[in-house]
């Protein structure tokens, strides 16, 4: 175990930990692309560059560092504090978790995750609900909201975060995100998309010590195709800060993986922003400069955090002084990092942290990761937590709320129904809403998964709390165990709770480290039996589930008296009053499903199992490329029990009178990308060790993390400076490069983003009952082309106003050429693989329920025609 240990210590720390790759299988790479580009390329982005080079130019060296990083673990208010400038007026940053609401708070909104949104498929909710939360971080001064998460995107059916996201599908995820980060950030924060990329798994994320973290091999078109896409459409939104992920892609860290960050995320994808480690995941100092890291988060090392040493802060000065690290690398990510503030507007009166993360209490320790600390102030208890704000979860809440099945029509209910209500999911937590911390314990109604991207709730609408207000006729029953004293009476209608839960790696609950190893895809306390036991006393059962993602209901889905299943999701804090609304019809349900439920987790390829424990670098291999989710299943002709997209209303839509207009015509290679714009200059001049002293009299707090050198110090490293040179990785070049073709602005070639086609579709509600339709199109590739592609893939979706029976509504979808291309792995390129070919637009209400085809050929829409699955 020492060796072992000693073996991968060397392998983090060393120089050549940036090419040194454990056991990756033959034919991944990890290719090198230097120098990281410099940002401030796109028209959009330069003014605030220009202000953020004025401030740079005029920077310490010990300034400039300590800007790139935190001042370590538990060393102020937030989850991450940067270090300031304050002779310039830059303050400490504060960064902030997490996606669906700010964590470990008080009068905040526990808004619903990213997976009920996605459920939702609406872009006004998805944008109200960026707005909101932006409100929210902005009010409680964060500058940097730690949000969306577009991955993982779902690749793992067990994987233990993708609720934090949007959905098994890249272009869900893509709309999901960027619609978040253009609403939060249109209130002034600074939104992170995350995480770059690959992190399918919970387990064996992390580099530590003994083991690095795992590698997600994955091919370049996959990666394009999918897993890129939604940060595709987060830069291309303008998303200011992009966080690595901690896992390997190909062997090579995330957090110093040159080809990830260099070229893909900077160079094709254009992104103008800085990019940060996620928490503790960089694991080497100059390589993860080199290799384009802007910011190290929370500051510290990776694998003994709590003893006060970073790779960077001081170390990042030694490393400009003894003329390791160019110095045009660290101003460009300093001016990365105040161009985003800037970009926001945060030099505008941006008010500072007035919450902390660390306590509930007033007052507390300043800096609670050192020995001793200070103590003040620390939380004002500023309430951001608006009626308007619970409006747009509670929507988010009911509109994503999918029915699966009614027969019957059982659902909606009769004012007057008497109830039977069964299951511990009803109602909140006994031991308190928030006796959990991060949610890590799956008790009582289950609004979000557990880890850093939960929240505190403010209150929790359950269930239960919606029967009451509603003056239901129920009995409620809370236990999991069917009760012998309920009962069973004709006309009853009886109502089942049951839940599936799943959260972040460092929490283990009932023997889930995160992913779902032990609950497999099943109900969490023996819900599917309790489920059967009801059906076998209740003639009319209705089965309603809080769950993280797919979940297996064979086990009672075809029994007679299970009349109506519905998906609530995870509703945050609004999972009373929106569920009744839905169950009561004072709204149809118009959630659809944003991934795929099987009949048995067999039906998944095997590659996308979880990888478990491996000596060395355990190895993820993405061997089934495009086919996760439903394209898997549609490829492979296995019916699933819900397709992708599937749910049902009270009432009954027509998608008719379809019309499709080319707008831009397609070439097979996109136009030729813009060159890129003109970035600051910066000097390469090593500047003297005198701005890396220590300031006299200061009086340091032990552990925290400063960018001072003792003089001594920085005097050896300036001398080192001519005499020796920093081992460069292979492939190491200090000349600024063009640009690869694929790129051109923010999100790549502007050219991908040129609408090829608008459809236009009728949506008619025929039934009584009023009601929203999402329209969800699918692409289908042309037959005869050299390429394979799946059968088809979602590109846009539009949703409906509330239609009342009989009324219509015109809704616009579009096609771009990128929606029509496909990556070329030999030209590196977007390439429409047949521009003249009759690509099969395909609308309709879900993926297996499409009967309206729009050809782009033939231009013209046919209604009725077989679903292409
Ligand atoms: C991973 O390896 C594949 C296969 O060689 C390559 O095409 C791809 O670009 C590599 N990805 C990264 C991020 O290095
Ligand atoms: C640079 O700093 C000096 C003194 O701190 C100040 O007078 C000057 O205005 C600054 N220049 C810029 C461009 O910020
Ligand atoms: C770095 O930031 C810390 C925290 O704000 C501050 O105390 C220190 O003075 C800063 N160092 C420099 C060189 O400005
Ligand atoms: C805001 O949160 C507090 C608890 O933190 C809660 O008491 C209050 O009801 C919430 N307000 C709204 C409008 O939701
Ligand atoms: C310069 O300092 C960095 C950071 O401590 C170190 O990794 C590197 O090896 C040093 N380079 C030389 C040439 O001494
Ligand atoms: C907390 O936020 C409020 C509202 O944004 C702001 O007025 C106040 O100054 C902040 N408090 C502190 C201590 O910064
Ligand atoms: C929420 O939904 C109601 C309809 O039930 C609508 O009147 C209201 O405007 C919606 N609010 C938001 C913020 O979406
Ligand atoms: C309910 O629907 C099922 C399947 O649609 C049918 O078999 C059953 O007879 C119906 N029950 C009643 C009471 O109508
Ligand atoms: C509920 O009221 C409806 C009329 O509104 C009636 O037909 C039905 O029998 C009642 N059901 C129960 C369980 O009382
Ligand atoms: C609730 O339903 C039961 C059974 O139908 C009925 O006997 C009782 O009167 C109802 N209670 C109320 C308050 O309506
Ligand atoms: C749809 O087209 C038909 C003719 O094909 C026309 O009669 C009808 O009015 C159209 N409906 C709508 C809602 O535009």
């Amino acid at each position: 175990m020492l060796s072992l240990l000693i073996v991968t210590l060397s392998t983090c720390a060393a120089s050549a930990a940036i090419d040194k790759r454990l056991d990756v299988p033959a034919g991944y790479v990890a290719a090198p692309y230097y120098p990281a580009p410099h940002g401030g390329w796109t028209s959009d982005w330069s003014e605030s560059y220009r202000k953020a080079s004025l401030i740079v130019s005029n920077l310490t060296l010990a300034e400039k560092t300590n800007i790139t990083a935190g001042s370590g673990i538990f060393m102020g208010r937030c989850v991450g504090n940067t270090g300031s400038a304050l002779r310039a007026d830059i303050p400490q940053l504060c960064l902030q978790d997490g996606p669906l609401g700010v964590r470990n708070s008080d009068h905040n909104t526990a808004f619903p995750p990213g997976i009920t949104v996605g459920a939702t498929f609406d872009k006004d909710l998805m944008h109200a609900r960026g707005v909101a939360i932006g409100e929210e971080f902005r009010g409680k001064g964060v500058n940097v909201h730690l949000g969306p998460s577009v991955g993982p995107l779902g690749r793992k059916p067990r994987g233990g975060r993708n609720w934090e996201g949007f959905g098994a599908d890249p272009v869900l995820q893509g709309f999901g995100g960027s619609l978040t980060i253009e609403g939060v950030q249109s209130v002034g924060v600074i939104a992170t998309i995350k995480h770059f990329i690959g992190n399918e798994q919970e387990q064996y994320r992390m580099y530590s010590l003994v083991q690095p973290g795992i590698s997600s091999n994955i091919d370049d078109r996959t990666l394009h195709e999918l897993y890129l896409w939604p940060f595709a459409e987060g830069v291309r939104s303008g998303v200011g800060a992009v966080m690595v992920a901690y896992n390997a892609v190909n062997g090579s860290a995330c957090s110093q993986n040159s080809y990830l960050i260099n070229n893909l995320l900077k160079d094709e994808l254009g992104f103008q922003g800085f990019v940060m480690s996620d928490w503790l995941a960089q694991i080497s100092g100059v390589p993860s400069t080199l290799a384009g890291l802007d910011m190290s988060m929370p500051g510290d090392i990776n694998t003994i955090p709590l003893l006060g040493n970073s790779y960077w802060m001081y170390e990042y000065s030694r490393a400009i002084l003894n003329g390791s690290v160019p110095v045009d690398r660290l101003d460009d990510s300093v001016t990365r990092i105040l161009a985003a503030w800037f970009q926001m507007g945060q030099d505008q009166s941006y008010p500072e942290p007035n919450f902390s993360t660390n306590t509930q209490d007033a007052e507390g320790p300043l800096y609670p990761g050192a020995l001793v600390s200070p103590t003040g102030v620390v939380n004002e208890f500023v309430v951001v937590n608006t009626s308007e704000h619970a409006e747009v979860a509670r929507n988010i809440s009911r509109d994503a709320i999918t029915l699966l099945k009614n027969n019957n029509g059982s659902l909606p209910l009769t004012r007057n129904a008497t109830l039977k209500v069964f299951g511990t999911d009803a109602e909140k937590n006994p031991d308190g809403i928030n006796s959990c911390s991060d949610q890590g314990c799956d008790k009582g109604t289950l609004g979000m998964g557990w880890g850093s991207g939960s929240a505190r709730y403010p209150y929790m609408d359950s269930p239960i709390d919606g029967f009451k207000s509603r003056g239901a006729n129920y009995t409620f029953f809370n236990t999991d165990s069917f009760p012998s004293n309920s009962n069973p009476t004709t006309g009853d209608t009886a109502i089942v709770f049951i839940n599936a839960d799943s959260g972040e790696n460092y929490i283990t609950v009932e023997n889930n480290p995160g992913d779902r190893t032990s609950a497999n895809l099943n109900a969490w306390h023996n819900g599917d039996q309790l489920v059967k036991d009801v059906a076998a006393k209740y003639t009319n059962v209705i089965v309603i589930i809080h769950t993280v993602g797919p979940i297996l209901l064979e086990a009672w889905h075809d029994l007679p008296s299970v009349s109506a299943i519905l998906i609530a999701h995870l509703p945050g804090q609004e999972a009373g009053d929106a569920l009744m609304q839905v169950l009561y019809g004072d709204v149809s349900p118009s959630g659809h499903l944003p991934y795929t439920i099987p009949k048995s987790e067999s039906d998944y390829p095997a590659s996308a199992s979880l990888v478990g424990f491996e000596l060395g670098q355990p190895q993820d291999t993405f061997s089934e490329g495009l086919y996760i989710d439903y394209r898997h299943f549609n490829k492979e002709a296995i019916t699933p029990r819900y397709a992708f997209g599937h749910g049902l209303s009270y009432t009954t839509f027509t998608y008719t009178n379809a019309t499709i207009t080319s707008v831009t015509p397609l070439t097979a290679i996109p136009p030729t990308r813009p060159a890129k714009g003109a970035t600051p200059s910066y000097s390469t001049a090593i500047p003297p060790a005198s701005e890396a002293y220590w300031p006299a009299n200061f009086n340091r707090i032990w552990r925290y993390l400063y960018s001072w050198l003792e003089k001594a110090d920085a005097d050896a490293a300036a001398a080192a400076a001519n005499t020796s040179t920093y081992p460069y990785p292979a492939g190491y070049s200090n000349v600024q490069k063009a640009g690869p073709a694929a790129g051109g602005v923010q999100g790549g070639n502007p050219a991908l983003f040129d609408i090829a086609y608008n459809i236009s579709v009728v949506v008619t509600n025929t039934g009584r009952r009023s009601g929203k339709a999402v329209a969800q199109l699918y692409v289908q590739y042309p037959t005869g082309i050299d390429v394979d592609t799946p059968i088809i893939q979602l590109r846009d979706f539009a949703k409906t106003a509330e239609l009342a029976g009989g009324e219509s509504q015109t809704l616009e979808v579009r096609v771009t050429r990128k929606d029509v291309s496909v990556w070329d792995v030999g030209r590196q390129n977007w390439v429409v693989p047949s521009v003249e070919g009759d690509y099969g637009v395909w609308v309709g209400a879900a993926s297996d329920a499409l009967a309206l085809r729009c050809g782009t050929a033939s231009e013209t829409c046919e209604e009725g025609v077989a679903s292409p699955v």
